[in-house]
């Protein structure tokens, strides 16, 4: 048969690289022709249509030059001083083939690569790679996500954000995730990213910006409290984000913190920020300073000066803007209100808020696990009702577990306690790491704990004798069962940690 190409080309190195490159290509077009057809293929597919297979075609190309170069070499009659590259003649048909195929596949390739590496670009940048591709790591964050206001934003518009540097510098340490997660060597939970995620200046400010107006917000909380009855409770209450007219702007109200011409800077004592010893405000307009230092517990003047000086921004409220674990008893407490539990059987409340209490090794263990606690509690303690209500407690125990899998996720030690939320002061001490009346200037002015300084109670009681006051004229607090004095005394997270006090 007549020789077509270079006989250097003849060698099983290049023979492999070539085949290699072929079936790549092959499967590439085939896959690629299938993803369209069943639509919205898996993300394994793009993870493979779009960066393994490639990887193999490069590697297969760089085969056939690198075989054919140690062919050259090894046939070299003439001595190695007179010729060291290979020689490329024209008049030869068989390398002008062998060239012909050289230039009409790198056109080709850098046509498709261009095209190719800007759906690597995409598909690395969509949720599903982000979410699922490391499923039972991200499972979590992917959860709480999507029951979020920001199901619709994808990963990267808060992780990643604009610009070249932070695409690397994510990719970087990508490479090294998915180090971490082949050999799982990460750790559970996995810690927040608080230090070195992207200034929210730079994230969340392009969708929503400071000197946006929010005004009050009217808000209905409805609990259920862990007695016989699942007794009802609510609380109405208006939340200042902003004042009470527009026309005010940002002077005062919650988000006065990021007026302009405002700035809170603080210390914090832990890596989770949720200790604060210094606060201090400027007022950028007058140039006037405050300092409040927390008198219960001051920071160590040897320590002062070590701590990172941070001015707050969104994150240091809105810190769980999308994956935020509900406690026990919030989450419950929707369940109900939503008709999911049933509030007419006795104890449910509580008996849920103990169920998932429990440490669980799995998900599916722990809806096993609750199912039948649900049913035993009842076939024991009320077997009246448990003979009436079969079919509604074997719900009830399902969709328990239910809630739970939206929440805790045992595998990855996630779960609200793991993550403290800034936005509030129940269950953590929020905004109370400040506003708790211990933060005082040498001339003793505190930042206040005053009740109606963030929103207003204007209803609140069992719905049945709600009692209710018109907007301006709240109604001081009622603490739904009798603790005296202790909610004014303490903070709330002295007996509320998530689960019933
Ligand atoms: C609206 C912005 C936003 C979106 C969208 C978003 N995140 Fe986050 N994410 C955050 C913030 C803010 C934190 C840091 C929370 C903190 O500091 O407490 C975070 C933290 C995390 C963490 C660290 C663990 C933790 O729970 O704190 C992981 C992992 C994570 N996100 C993954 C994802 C994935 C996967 C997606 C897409 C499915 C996603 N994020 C979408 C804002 C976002
Ligand atoms: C790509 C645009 C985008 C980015 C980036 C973004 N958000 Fe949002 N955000 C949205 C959208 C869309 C909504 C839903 C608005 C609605 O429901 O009316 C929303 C809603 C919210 C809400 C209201 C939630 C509620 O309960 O109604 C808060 C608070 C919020 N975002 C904070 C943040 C914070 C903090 C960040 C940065 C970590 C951020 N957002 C980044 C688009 C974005
Ligand atoms: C890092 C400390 C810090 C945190 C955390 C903090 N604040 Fe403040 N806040 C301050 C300081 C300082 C002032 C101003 C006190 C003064 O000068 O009287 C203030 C003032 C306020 C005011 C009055 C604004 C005005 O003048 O109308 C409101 C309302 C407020 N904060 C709400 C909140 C809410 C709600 C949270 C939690 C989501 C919160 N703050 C968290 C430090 C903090
Ligand atoms: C001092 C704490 C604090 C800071 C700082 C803060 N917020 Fe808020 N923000 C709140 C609170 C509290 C609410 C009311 C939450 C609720 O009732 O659900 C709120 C509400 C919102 C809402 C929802 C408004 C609505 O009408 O539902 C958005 C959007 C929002 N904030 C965005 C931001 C953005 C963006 C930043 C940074 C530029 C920011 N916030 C900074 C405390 C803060
Ligand atoms: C510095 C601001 C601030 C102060 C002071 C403050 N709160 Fe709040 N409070 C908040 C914020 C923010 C939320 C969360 C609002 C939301 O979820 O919409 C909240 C939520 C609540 C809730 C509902 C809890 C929930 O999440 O269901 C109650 C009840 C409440 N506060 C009572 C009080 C009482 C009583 C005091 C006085 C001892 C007080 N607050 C002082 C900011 C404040
Ligand atoms: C001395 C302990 C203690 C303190 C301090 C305390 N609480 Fe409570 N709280 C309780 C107990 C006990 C219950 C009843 C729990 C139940 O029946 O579910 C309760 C129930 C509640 C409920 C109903 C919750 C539900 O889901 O049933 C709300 C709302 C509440 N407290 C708000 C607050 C707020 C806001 C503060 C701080 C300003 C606070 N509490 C401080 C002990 C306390």
């Amino acid at each position: 048969m007549k020789r077509r190409l270079p006989i250097s080309a003849y060698n099983w190195t290049t023979v492999i690289g070539a085949t290699l490159a072929l079936i790549s290509l092959f499967m590439i077009v085939f896959l690629f022709i299938a993803s369209v057809f069943i639509q919205r293929g898996s993300s394994y597919l793009g993870l493979i249509i779009y960066i393994v297979l490639p990887a193999f075609l490069v590697a297969g190309l760089i085969l056939i030059p690198v075989g054919m170069l140690l062919k050259a070499r090894r046939d070299r009659r003439t001595p190695a001083a007179d010729l060291v590259w290979p020689v490329v003649d024209m008049n030869k048909d068989t390398h002008r083939n062998a060239f012909m195929i050289f230039s009409v596949g790198t056109t080709v390739f850098l046509l498709f690569s261009a095209i190719g590496s800007y759906e690597a670009f995409t598909f690395t940048e969509s949720v599903e790679f982000c979410g699922t591709i490391c499923h039972s790591v991200m499972r979590p964050e992917f959860v709480a996500y999507q029951n979020s206001p920001h199901a619709n934003v994808r990963c990267v518009e808060c992780h990643v954000g604009e610009g070249a540097d932070w695409y690397m510098r994510s990719k970087l340490s990508g490479l090294y995730q998915v180090y971490s997660v082949t050999f799982h060597k990460y750790p559970t939970p996995i810690p927040t990213p608080v230090m070195n995620l992207r200034p929210a200046r730079e994230t969340c400010e392009r969708c929503h910006w400071p000197s946006k107006f929010y005004g009050q917000k009217l808000t209905v909380k409805k609990y259920y409290l862990a007695d016989e009855q699942n007794t009802p409770w609510e609380i109405h209450m208006a939340v200042k984000i902003g004042p009470s007219h527009r026309a005010a702007g940002l002077q005062e109200g919650i988000h006065w913190h990021i007026n302009p011409d405002v700035a809170i800077e603080y210390k914090a004592t832990d890596a989770q920020r949720q200790v604060i010893g210094w606060v201090r405000h400027t007022n950028r307009k007058t140039g006037e300073v405050t300092v409040f230092e927390d008198a219960a517990s001051p920071i160590a003047k040897a320590q002062f000066d070590s701590l990172e000086t941070r001015t707050m921004d969104c994150m240091d409220c809105h810190n769980r803007p999308s994956h935020n674990y509900m406690p026990p008893q919030f989450f419950l407490d929707h369940a109900m209100a939503a008709g999911l539990l049933p509030t007419s059987l006795p104890f449910m409340k509580k008996l849920a808020t103990d169920m998932v209490a429990v440490e669980y090794g799995t998900t599916d263990s722990a809806m096993a696990g609750i199912r039948k606690g649900v049913e035993e509690f009842y076939r024991t303690g009320y077997p009246d009702v448990y003979e009436k209500n079969r079919a509604l407690i074997a719900e009830a125990g399902v969709r328990i577990g239910q809630e739970y899998g939206k929440n805790i996720f045992p595998e990855m030690k996630v779960k609200w306690s793991a993550y403290p939320s800034n936005l509030g002061h129940m269950e953590f001490n929020g905004c109370f790491r400040c506003h708790d009346g211990n933060h005082a200037t040498k001339e003793g002015k505190v930042i206040s704990k005053d009740c109606n300084l963030c929103h207003t109670v204007y209803a609140q009681g069992n719905p049945s004798s709600l009692v209710m006051n018109p907007l301006d004229k709240p109604l001081e607090f009622r603490h739904p069962v009798e603790i005296g004095d202790a909610w004014k005394e303490t903070v709330c997270t002295t007996c509320h940690t998530g689960l019933n006090p």
